[in-house]
């Protein structure tokens, strides 16, 4: 019986994964690690969120399956948010379907419209799933810059003149996870009408929408003219509400597209908990101070990192957006590899961050740090790590 099956030959271990094993032996072990590595939110959801998920988990008719779509009432609550947040109006009925996260989103839409063999652009480095989702579909990958300056746009006309087939999807994810780039508008109106010109679908991931810092807001690609002929663009309550382990997200655009998501997904799952639902439609159109703390107690954080650090020895360059840093090694430490060092911070700083190798071959010589503990911890990482550069010298 063969154990070579096509699909997981073409996954590689999931490098966060060796990291977090690590930081969980250790912490097994009785140290005290801080973790900076997974983009997993310490903070909870708002209260009249967490009461509605309860109000409606009490009734006794709220425990069957739920529509794989999302129920009509979130869908409008996500319409809402998109006319009023960026002025774009979606038909809940058409443009709209719920996901159970954003990632699973993501990995259905890859599922419904790739055919084998078919080329996908792909930024490096990036989330895994911008990759792997389409991987696993059968796709092939060309990477192209994450960086969104003009190489990214003689990537892009290189990848349509010299490969084959022609590409037929483009990714784009700005803010960027990892390197918490950020776009503005006339750069998504460059990608729609690039996408328009050259026959090319474009699946954007806005998980960062509301996470982003110093007063400028991140743009959606739906705002760009024409956008709905060629792009869909997920989003998440993950970060926005604080709401990762709820999985709920949201694909919104294209008509085409959006159906070819909900056809998928109808033949995969049943749809979210519908209490989950529920709570989250009270999330999207009640309250929503949790935005504006979540992105001050994020940019705070930030500010402590880099100014911390920085006093370490070690210069992070400060996000605009996201909940993450992307950085460089530390001077004397480049030839060690990203993963090598992070497995050295764990074992001798008792700090994790994510080896940027794990987000592509682009991501090799820098890692990512999450800001997902707090001031005082983050300034605790500072001092381990101002230790760790003065020992190991580099
Ligand atoms: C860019 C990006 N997209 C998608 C996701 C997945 O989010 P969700 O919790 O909605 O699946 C993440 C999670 O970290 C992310 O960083």
């Amino acid at each position: 019986m063969s154990e070579d099956f096509y699909r997981i030959k073409r996954l590689p271990p999931y490098v966060i994964a060796e990291v977090n094993a690590m930081r969980h032996a250790a912490r097994q072990a009785g140290r005290d690690i801080i973790d900076l590595g997974m983009g997993n939110p310490d903070q909870p959801p708002p209260p009249h969120v967490i009461d509605k998920l309860c109000e409606v988990a009490r009734k006794p008719n709220a425990h069957g399956y739920s529509q794989s779509k999302g129920i009509p009432g979130l869908r409008r609550a996500q319409a809402s948010y998109y006319q009023r947040r960026f002025g774009v109006e979606l038909d809940p009925q058409s443009e709209i379907v719920v996901t159970m996260g954003s990632k699973e989103g993501l990995a259905s839409f890859a599922t419904a419209i790739t055919a084998p063999g078919d080329v996908v652009l792909a930024p490096s480095p990036s989330y895994p799933i911008h990759t792997f989702g389409f991987i696993i579909a059968g796709a092939t990958i060309r990477s192209v810059p994450t960086t969104p300056g003009e190489e990214y746009w003689r990537e892009l006309d290189r990848a349509m003149q010299y490969t084959v087939p022609r590409p037929t999807m483009l990714v784009v994810n700005y803010p960027s996870n990892p390197t918490a780039e950020v776009v503005d508008l006339e750069f998504y109106q460059r990608v729609v009408d690039w996408a328009r010109e050259n026959g090319v679908w474009v699946i954007s991931d806005l998980a960062y929408s509301e996470l982003y810092f110093d007063g400028v807001p991140t743009p959606s690609i739906m705002q760009a003219e024409g956008a709905k002929e060629v792009a869909v663009e997920f989003t998440s309550m993950s970060k926005t509400y604080s709401m990762a382990g709820w999985r709920m997200g949201f694909a919104v655009g294209n008509r085409e597209l959006i159906a070819a998501l909900t056809r998928v997904k109808s033949y995969l799952d049943y749809g979210a908990f519908t209490p989950i639902q529920a709570a989250a439609c009270a999330a999207l159109n009640g309250p929503q101070d949790i935005i504006e703390s979540n992105r001050q107690l994020y940019q705070k954080r930030r500010d402590v990192l880099v100014e911390s650090f920085g006093r370490a020895g070690w210069e992070i360059p400060p996000p605009a957006a996201s909940m993450f840093a992307w950085a460089k090694l530390p001077k004397g430490f480049e030839s060690m590899g990203s993963l090598e060092f992070s497995k050295r911070l764990i074992e001798e700083a008792d700090v994790a961050v994510a080896a940027g190798v794990g987000y592509g071959e682009e991501g090799e010589g820098y890692v990512r740090i999450a800001m997902v503990e707090n001031e005082q911890r983050i300034r605790q990482a500072a001092r381990n790590i101002k230790r760790f550069l003065a020992k190991s010298g580099g």
